[in-house]
């Protein structure tokens, strides 16, 4: 007899695994292309619980989710972004700057819905399965909800944007958030006219996407792979399909 506890189904069918990869490689950042319609709570609540059905570890689920949907917030928040990205400017020289300070790095006002995840670094107790040695793992699991949600979010035609040029001290009185839970992802939410084919980044010349396969390596720290690695070659192919095809891995 079959035992309900365990699942049988190993490989998804090829429809389902091509869906699953399509969210990955078409999930963009979104900041210029929302649209003012509002997302419907039961999208809303399904990328939510795409969230929390994250990985954590000691299964200690770290994170809030805090909604803002208050324009007089929002525009709190969209003020301390417009100090920092004033500060972040000065940071690079020559071209860099120029590039920069054309680029729209939120959309904050825009977007229906923003959404602040945090991290409650004592949410189980001081010792935390897993966590006993490399204190940062909750945080970890933390960033682990925001992808889960950004991937869902993309399935469901839904546009997210992370934002993070902010003073994070003032960030938390903007939203009440106590000194010791942790903003991680300020993120924005909502339906958009487009999503690019490429990083904004990407198009915008600020940096290219690496080989996968310089990133690769093999054993130690630094060994590339040995000439006649065949992995190479498939790493290789695949990033040259995608680059031509957009989204899907043949
Ligand atoms: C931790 C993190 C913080 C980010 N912060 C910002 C940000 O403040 N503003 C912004 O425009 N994009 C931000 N991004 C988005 C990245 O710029 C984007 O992921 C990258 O350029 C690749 O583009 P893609 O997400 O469309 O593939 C952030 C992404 C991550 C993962």
């Amino acid at each position: 007899m079959e035992n309900p506890a365990i699942q049988t189904e190993h490989c998804f069918s090829d429809a389902a695994r091509a869906a699953v990869y399509q969210a990955i490689f078409s999930r963009r950042d979104v900041r210029g292309q929302f649209l003012p319609d509002p997302i419907p709570d039961e999208v809303l609540g399904r990328v939510l619980m795409a969230a929390h059905h994250a990985p954590s570890v000691g299964f200690m689920q770290p994170w809030n989710f805090l909604l803002v949907r208050s324009r007089e917030v929002k525009q709190r928040v969209h003020d301390l972004f417009q100090a920092a990205n004033a500060e972040a400017a000065q940071l690079f020289e020559g071209e860099k700057r120029e590039i920069y300070s054309r680029l729209k790095l939120e959309g904050i006002l825009e977007a229906p819905v923003n959404l602040c995840i945090t991290c409650d670094r004592q949410r189980t107790g001081p010792v935390v399965l897993g966590r006993t040695h490399i204190k940062t793992m909750d945080l970890y699991s933390t960033v682990c909800a925001v992808q889960n949600l950004w991937l869902a979010a993309r399935a469901e035609g839904l546009g997210v944007g992370w934002v993070s040029i902010f003073d994070q001290d003032k960030l938390q009185d903007a939203l009440g958030i106590p000194r010791d839970i942790i903003p991680v992802a300020y993120l924005c939410l909502g339906q958009v006219s487009h999503f690019y084919q490429k990083p904004e980044l990407e198009n915008a010349g600020w940096l290219p996407r690496l080989p996968v396969e310089d990133l690769v390596f093999y054993d130690q720290w630094n060994q590339g792979a040995a000439p006649d690695e065949p992995l190479t070659d498939h790493l290789r192919r695949l990033q040259a399909d995608l680059r031509q095809s957009g989204a899907d891995l043949k």
